[in-house]
């Protein structure tokens, strides 16, 4: 199997005032190319704290990650900077979209970043998607579930290895959670690893793992 993350013995802690307050505790996981894995937990359980670690957002933990086989405390920051950017994509439960820019040129900024845009790439995406209809719009003038789409396209938009969702669909309803559901899906089918944290039971089921964060660890519950 191609691992994308794997992970040992991880753990964090944050600090308020004088108090350490343990959040992650030796937790161990692991996903492959391809690969959909969802993540359940109450609220507070380091759902969150988990992703960010991994989406390379935070690097103050102890344990190993990995990410594509290179170990993290090996690469210096440009080196986590570079393989975020071309490698990790992440949508959150609120869009995220820049109200002054377009879907389109929105879609594009990741590549952008790069000096890579090239706007026939980001129309073919959301032609692949079926969103076509609102490349010229702007996020004011889309529904909600629109812009949690478009702003998943934006984190497909250099094809990421990793897709990283953090309850995606929180703010959506029935309908709208299905097609992101089914849009994530497809992301995998290209090769992505995806992994999700969700609240929705519903919505968990449908990837090829679960996994419930409690006590500070994941253990699987399918
Ligand atoms: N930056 C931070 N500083 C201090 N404590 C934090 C910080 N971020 C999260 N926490 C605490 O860590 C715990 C896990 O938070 P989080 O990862 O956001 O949980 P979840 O996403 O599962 O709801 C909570 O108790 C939260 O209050
Ligand atoms: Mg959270």
């Amino acid at each position: 199997m191609d691992k994308v993350v794997e992970i040992s013995a991880l753990s964090k802690a944050y600090t308020q005032g004088h108090e350490q307050i343990l959040v992650l505790e030796e937790l161990n996981f692991h996903i492959a190319k391809g690969e959909f894995v969802s993540i359940v937990g109450p609220s507070g359980s380091g759902k969150s704290t988990f992703l960010n670690l991994v989406g390379l957002l935070d690097d103050v933990y102890s344990g190993e990650i990995r990410l594509f086989g290179r170990k993290l405390e090996d690469l210096s920051e440009g080196e986590k900077a570079a393989l975020r950017l071309k490698n990790v994509g992440f949508v959150f439960q609120f869009d995220s979209l820049l109200p002054e820019f377009t879907v389109l040129e929105n879609i594009e900024m990741p590549a952008r970043v790069l000096g890579q845009t090239d706007p026939g790439r980001g129309l073919e995406l959301l032609r692949r998607f079926g969103l076509e209809a609102i490349a010229h719009k702007f996020p004011m003038e889309i529904s909600g579930g629109e812009k949690q789409r478009a702003a998943m396209l934006r984190a497909l938009r250099n094809s990421p290895a990793l897709l990283i969702a953090d309850e995606p669909t929180g703010n959506l309803d029935r309908h709208n959670s299905g097609v992101i559901l089914d849009d994530l899906r497809r992301a995998a089918g290209t090769g992505a690893a995806v992994l999700m944290v969700t609240h929705n039971e519903e919505a968990a089921r449908r990837a090829d793992r679960v996994l419930r964060m409690a006590g500070g660890k994941l253990e699987e519950l399918k």
